[in-house]
């Protein structure tokens, strides 16, 4: 998949997750492999051109974090300009529109979901961000502001018009906020309206059947992966392979799943400090958790970690009170196994509102 001259290594990418997305993660999952993009949180682009710490640490990067998008959200055209111009010069690969927001603070100032809304005003201010730099400008939407309101087709064509290099597409509508099913009819109509940009589809993938199925489905040329990502850091490698092969690579064992979690809180002590790093990883402990079977021991007190030496004590606790659900061979018994994920729009109707993903707290509450 290639974003106008940018040649991304494979057509998967990691979505914009705020709170969640930082650089630890980002290195989680590429040292995985699989990847073909990931992007930042969100950031605010007046933030980022004051040179404001939050929107620094943002965007902070290595070179094994590449190719590297940053997200930027704001609707004063000449800040949305500038900031991508600053992007370039700090070397990111790509600036994406975050146009998909439905967060009151963010669309009251015109950016978000607002920004579907005004075609023609979104128009303008992407052309003058386009017309600035070499790297590519891509957009982040969902499929409108309500079901009355589906601007995603329309609003992809005339960004095209205005050189935007990718759309990226949540089949969702901002009213719908994360309920109800993931829409491929919509993703395919963005999918149509374009000429030749590639189309993203976005929403719900967790496993490498449903990114088959919604490639198939809606035309779109690649699948961005948020939550899924959350449960199963493999789900990029692991989908490059059934989407080339047609075949699956075995599950990760629980000792490779303990091996990912503590590399990830390393990454997070190396990034922001042992107390800070622990204190972040303590809402993303709980996900990798969902995957290793009855886990309410590890839950419960991983919550409270301060330091890596209280994470091992939580650990090495957690593994002894697992043993009770432990086989001769030290598997998981069946009836204590995870249910398989399945994503909203492969389930029959009527179950994917009762098995839908959970929506992770973070500084955006509502996404
Ligand atoms: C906690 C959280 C934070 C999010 N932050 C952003 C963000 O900063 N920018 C953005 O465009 N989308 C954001 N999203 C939306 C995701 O990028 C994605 O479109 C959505 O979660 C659907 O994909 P998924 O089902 O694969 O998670 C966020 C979603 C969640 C759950």
């Amino acid at each position: 998949m290639r974003f106008g001259q940018l040649l991304l290594p494979s057509n998967l990418c990691l979505s914009p997750l705020a709170g969640y997305t930082n650089l630890p993660f980002r290195l989680v999952v590429r040292e995985l492999g699989g990847v073909g993009l990931a992007t930042t949180d969100l950031v605010n682009a007046r933030s980022l051109l004051e040179q404001r710490g939050a929107a620094l640490k943002l965007i902070e990067t290595r070179p094994a974090d590449q190719p590297l998008a940053v997200q930027l959200f704001g609707s004063v055209p000449e800040e949305m300009r500038d900031a991508a111009v600053c992007l370039e010069s700090a070397g990111v690969a790509s600036v994406d529109i975050n146009m998909g927001c439905p967060v009151r603070k963010v669309c009251r100032v015109g950016g978000g979901s607002a920004m579907m809304t005004e075609l023609d005003k979104t128009s303008r201010l992407v052309a003058g961000m386009v017309n600035a730099v070499r790297i590519p400008v891509t957009a982040k939407m969902r499929l409108g502001w309500d079901d009355e309101n589906l601007t995603a087709p329309e609003l992809a064509r005339a960004l095209e018009g205005a050189g935007i290099a990718a759309v990226f597409v949540h089949g969702r509508t901002r009213e719908q906020g994360f309920s109800g099913t993931v829409s491929l009819a919509g993703i395919r109509a963005v999918a149509q309206a374009v000429q030749s940009i590639p189309v993203i589809g976005n929403g719900d993938v967790t496993t490498p059947e449903s990114a088959r199925r919604m490639i198939d489905e809606t035309g779109c040329a690649g699948v961005s992966i948020g939550r899924g990502a959350f449960y199963n850091p493999w789900i990029f490698h692991h989908t490059v392979s059934y989407l080339a092969t047609g075949t699956l690579p075995p599950e990760p064992t629980f000792d490779e799943r303990l091996r990912v979690v503590r590399r990830h809180l390393d990454l997070m002590v190396e990034v922001f400090g042992e107390p800070h790093g622990c204190r972040m990883f303590r809402k993303v402990a709980p996900w990798y958790a969902k995957r290793f079977g009855p886990s309410n021991e590890f839950t419960r007190h991983v919550v409270r970690i301060s330091t890596v030496a209280d994470f091992e004590a939580v650990l090495e606790n957690y593994l002894r009170w697992r043993r009770q659900f432990l086989d001769e061979q030290d598997e998981l018994k069946p009836k204590f196994r995870p249910a398989p994920l399945v994503a909203s729009f492969m389930q029959p109707p009527g179950v994917a509102s009762r098995q839908h993903i959970p929506v992770p707290k973070g500084p955006v509450e509502t996404w």
